[in-house]
């Protein structure tokens, strides 16, 4: 199978896109660990896959200890052989009205939490002299979009970092790349309303919003050996939402 049992960490595992990306790599044969701050969500699927295939384990990205305690539950059961850092939070604001506790939250989760998880991959991964991280970016880390500040600053750091960590790591087996959705039907988006979701629509030329699996499908494919020579890139998966903007 194309995992092979490998052992592969998916933050923000527990709903949407992560959750697709966990039930194809259990599919593919990987062991996953569930990396989630919604404990409910994250135990229904450990149970409903099962404890062989996957384990929750509860996890603020954000905070260093947390993620510690994630990749020491992961190495016992699995090895840390792919991470796919995708955890991250939805914002809605115009720049002059953000607080300052709104935006920091947001470069907490969508740009420092993935650093924290990165860093902690990397340092075992450079042990073992192996390894594949896919961070989820966004088409919003390629353009500017109105009331999308904190998110688009945080989605555009993360297209860099991936680069600066593939570049400092591609001498040590580690493969660090990025997947950039454009909108997906996931919960993310319930904030929005019927109108706002119909004229998202029609801004990917394919005519419909994304589904979670065909982001999943983008990521397990970085995640897995056949994307052995490729670090350092970012792969659109966004119904040619970008094609037509370069
Ligand atoms: N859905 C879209 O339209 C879309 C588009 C582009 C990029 N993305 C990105 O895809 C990723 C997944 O989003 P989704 O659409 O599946 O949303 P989602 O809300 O369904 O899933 C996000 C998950 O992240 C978890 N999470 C939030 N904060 C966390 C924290 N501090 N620690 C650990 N887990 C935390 C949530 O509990 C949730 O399970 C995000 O990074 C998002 O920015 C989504």
């Amino acid at each position: 199978m194309r995992f092979d049992e490998k052992g592969v960490v998916v933050t923000g595992g527990a709903s949407g896109i992560g959750e697709a990306t966990v039930r194809r790599l259990v599919r593919d044969g990987a062991k996953v660990v569930i990396a989630d701050i919604d404990d409910t969500k994250g135990r229904l699927l450990e149970q409903e896959i099962g404890k062989e295939f996957v384990r929750f384990c509860s996890t603020d990205v954000t905070d260093t200890g947390s993620v510690d305690e994630l990749f020491n539950l992961t190495e016992q059961f699995c090895g840390v052989d792919g991470v796919f850092n995708n955890a991250g939070i939805g914002a809605v604001c115009s720049a002059i009205d953000y607080k300052d506790d709104d935006w920091q939250r947001v470069v907490d989760i969508n740009l420092t939490g993935v650093f924290k998880i990165a860093r902690a991959a990397l340092a075992r991964m450079k042990q073992q002299g192996s390894g594949s991280i896919v961070n989820c970016a966004s088409i919003l880390g390629h353009f500017g979009q109105s009331q999308t500040a904190a998110y688009s600053a945080t989605k555009g750091a993360v297209l860099n970092l991936t680069r600066t960590l593939a570049i400092e790591h591609a001498g040590d087996g580690i493969r660090v790349n990025s997947v950039s959705p454009g909108y997906v039907r996931t919960p993310i988006l319930e904030a929005l309303d019927k109108e706002t979701l119909d004229f998202l629509q029609t801004l990917h030329p394919i005519g419909r919003l994304g589904e979670p699996h065909e982001i999943a499908n983008a990521a397990t494919f970085l995640l897995s050996d056949e994307a052995s020579f490729i670090t350092g890139a970012d792969l659109l998966a966004d119904g040619g939402f970008t094609a037509g903007k370069s």
